[in-house]
């Protein structure tokens, strides 16, 4: 080959590598610059419907579940005297657990995927009863805009199976609480290790956190709520939903639990 002949080629291999090498970029960048906001937009609008179903065949166990907190006082006088809580929810998604809190409650929340900010406000004008003092776009595990010591109940429904940390996101909870305040949680978690459910929860982790943002079968998160140790009382219990076909099976072991700072 003469030099003109291997710099024609040299030429022709570099323009087909470029092309290809300039569409990887701009699209490695559109996903790293807009990735992560193409995902929360699906999942919030996917989520809304999903959970229809779950919702309506929830829906008395989780009031009996909230029911205490309709008997809880306000550990700051002005408001006890008004009979009214401060509610933080954590996750609170387009807002599933309104008709849960009680009457006046005054509610926080924390809720890293901004999309979900214009439903949860849709689905607030039909609880008036309920004022909102603040939505915070923000992770459970850093709230670092709420103060120590100052809400009575925080609240979380499938939420613990998403989070980074469990352990980080239940002390940041147990922070924020007052003395004598409640967290109620209301989780699915890892069925007992030596089961089919348990084995297929392990494998289907990966893939399943995949499609449903970054949620976990493979979580006992009522052990990691005992193991933390920072509560001065925990009561929990295991049950199985009442939808087992198709991937609602795979979510059928909840734990519903209340534990006072
Ligand atoms: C499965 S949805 C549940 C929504 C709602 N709580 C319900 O019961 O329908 C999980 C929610 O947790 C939120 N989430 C994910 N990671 C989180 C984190 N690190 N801290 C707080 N919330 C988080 C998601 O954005 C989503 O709103
Ligand atoms: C759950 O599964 C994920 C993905 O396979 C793994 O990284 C993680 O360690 C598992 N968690 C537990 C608590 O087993």
């Amino acid at each position: 080959m003469t030099t003109v002949e291997k710099n024609a080629l040299y030429s022709k291999v570099f323009s087909y590598l470029t092309t290809p090498l300039l569409v990887g970029l701009f699209l490695y960048g559109l996903n790293k610059k807009f990735g992560k906001t193409i995902k929360n937009w699906l999942f919030a609008s996917f989520w809304n419907r999903a959970m229809k179903e779950y919702h309506s065949t929830m829906r008395e166990m989780k009031k009996s579940h909230f029911d205490s907190m309709q008997s809880h006082k306000s550990a700051d006088v002005e408001l006890r005297k008004k009979s009214v809580l401060r509610i933080l929810e954590i996750g609170a998604g387009p807002g599933a657990n309104f008709e849960f809190f009680p009457k006046n409650s005054k509610l926080m929340i924390v809720e890293p995927n901004a999309f979900f900010e214009p439903m949860f406000y849709e689905n607030q004008h039909k609880y008036p009863d309920i004022k909102m003092e603040k939505f915070i776009i923000n992770s459970a595990e850093d709230m670092k805009e709420i103060e120590d010591n100052s809400v009575d109940v925080v609240v979380s429904t499938l939420v613990l199976c998403s989070v980074t940390s469990v352990e980080k996101s239940v002390k940041e909870v147990h922070r924020v609480l007052v003395s004598g305040g409640k967290y109620y949680y209301w989780e699915h978690v890892h069925d007992k290790a030596g089961t089919w459910l348990h084995f297929i929860q392990s494998i289907l982790t990966p893939l399943w956190s995949f499609l449903f943002d970054g949620c976990n079968l493979n979580r006992s998160i009522d052990q990691t709520v005992l193991g933390c140790k920072v509560f001065s009382q925990v009561q929990q219990k295991r049950f199985d939903i009442p939808l087992k076909k198709g991937v609602w099976g795979m979510v059928r072991v909840h734990v519903m639990g209340q534990a006072t700072k």
